[in-house]
């Protein structure tokens, strides 16, 4: 599975990037908006930190203006992923941009029939909202599990993009679904790291071989 950060703070995907993992990264208007950046400065400098697909949501919501906002972005750089919310008109604009080579993640899919009309669109990949459906008291990862099957059983090339993970077992859990991407905070990213066993474990090797040798290890 690969891994996208969800984020378009340029810390976070400095380090990010600098780990070896991170291989893409999804924004949306909240993000955006959270750096106080304009959209297309923001994504010109997310470009530059990561090599790896981007994407950058549209603001409009009716058919033409997605379709300026989509063109005129995916101008910005070759790794800009256009992204349009799972609505008829962005269903439409992600059918038009697709034809143009253009590609799109259609976002805010809570539904596998949603994720049905993104597939059949041309979508290079379709965002269930993992987190989102926790939220109101459904089981968010059944909808990615439904959804891989649904494209496994067609031969959709159309991506599952695993949105809205706000744990490392969400991430887990995306991957044994099958899921083709999950995109997580940095903070579910940096949480991934995490477990005593290994903190304990490198303790005591470096204390045992501090004891053998008399010599304190480099940096301790
Ligand atoms: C995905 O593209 C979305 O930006 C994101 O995953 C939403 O996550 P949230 O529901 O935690 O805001």
């Amino acid at each position: 599975m690969k891994f996208f950060l969800d984020t378009a703070n340029l810390d976070e995907l400095k380090k990010g990037a600098a780990w070896g993992v991170v291989d893409g990264v999804t924004t949306n208007p909240s993000l955006i908006a959270k750096e106080g950046i304009p959209l297309q400065e923001q994504i010109r400098k997310i470009c530059e930190i990561v090599d790896g697909p981007i994407s950058a949501e549209v603001i409009s919501t009716d058919v033409d203006g997605m379709l300026r906002e989509g063109r005129e972005v995916a101008k910005l750089h070759q790794n800009i992923v256009v992204k349009c919310p799972l609505t008829r008109a962005g269903i439409q604009a992600c059918s038009t941009l697709s034809k143009e080579g253009i590609r799109v993640n259609v976002t805010l899919c809570f539904s596998p029939s949603q994720a049905i009309l993104a597939a059949k669109a041309g979508a290079w990949c379709v965002s269930p909202f993992v987190g989102r459906l926790d939220d109101i008291g459904l089981e968010g990862m059944t909808l990615i599990r439904d959804i891989c099957k649904i494209y496994a059983n067609y031969g959709y090339k159309t991506q599952v993009l695993a949105a809205s993970l706000r744990s490392p077992l969400h991430v887990v859990q995306a991957a044994e679904a099958g899921s083709h991407i999950g995109t997580m905070p940095f903070k579910v990213l940096d949480q991934m790291f995490n477990h005593p066993l290994t903190d304990k474990g490198l303790d005591q090797f470096l204390k045992d071989y501090a004891k053998a040798f008399q010599e304190a290890p480099a940096g301790r």
